[in-house]
């Protein structure tokens, strides 16, 4: 099994950190999820970062991709934004590959938590908006396009069976 980094990418709600959980159990990898991580490095939350700009969380955000860069055999679930700079996909790509969790947006406002989230102060309506702005970014990024609308279990193991054949 290949000994990059398992990435998962999409928009928020699309199940980055659940089903990168479940990765990581079954393949017993570490995993990082990248909002905590950036948390931890600067200690403070996405939240204040936003609130001094949103172009001062993308570099903080930018910073970590970097990092991501230097590791192997993790399991990595980003911020919905990361493919909005191509620097940061080149780091991400260096050791790693990538999935694009693709969840149909009418689900995902049945069951997106919005109060953590800056960029869903304005409503679930900005989802569709930010899928649309999106879509093409992450099929750009992507190795593997994985749509979500199955259960957990099948698509951790799609996910599980591409990382093994390669
Ligand atoms: C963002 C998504 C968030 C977080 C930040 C910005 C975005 O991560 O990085 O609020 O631009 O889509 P999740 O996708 O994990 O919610």
């Amino acid at each position: 099994m290949s000994d990059k980094n398992i990435i998962l990418i999409g928009i928020m709600g699309s199940g980055k950190t659940t089903i990168s959980k479940l990765i990581a159990q079954k393949l017993n990898r570490p995993l990082i999820d990248m909002d905590d991580y950036i948390v931890d490095k600067f200690h403070m939350t996405i939240n204040e970062m936003f609130d001094i700009s949103e172009d001062y969380f993308r570099d903080r955000e930018t910073e970590c991709c970097k990092d991501m860069a230097k590791l192997t055999g993790h399991v990595i679930s980003t911020g919905g934004g990361v493919i909005k700079r191509k620097e940061n996909v080149a780091f991400l790509k260096e050791n790693g590959v990538i999935f694009y969790l693709d969840r149909p947006i009418s689900l995902i406002v049945e069951d997106v938590e919005t109060s953590s989230r800056p960029l869903l102060k304005e409503g679930a309506d900005k989802l569709y908006r930010l899928d649309e702005e999106r879509r093409q970014l992450y099929l750009d990024a992507c190795d593997y396009h994985i749509i979500n609308d199955s259960s957990l279990e099948d698509v951790t193991n799609i996910i599980i069976n591409k990382i093994g054949a390669r």
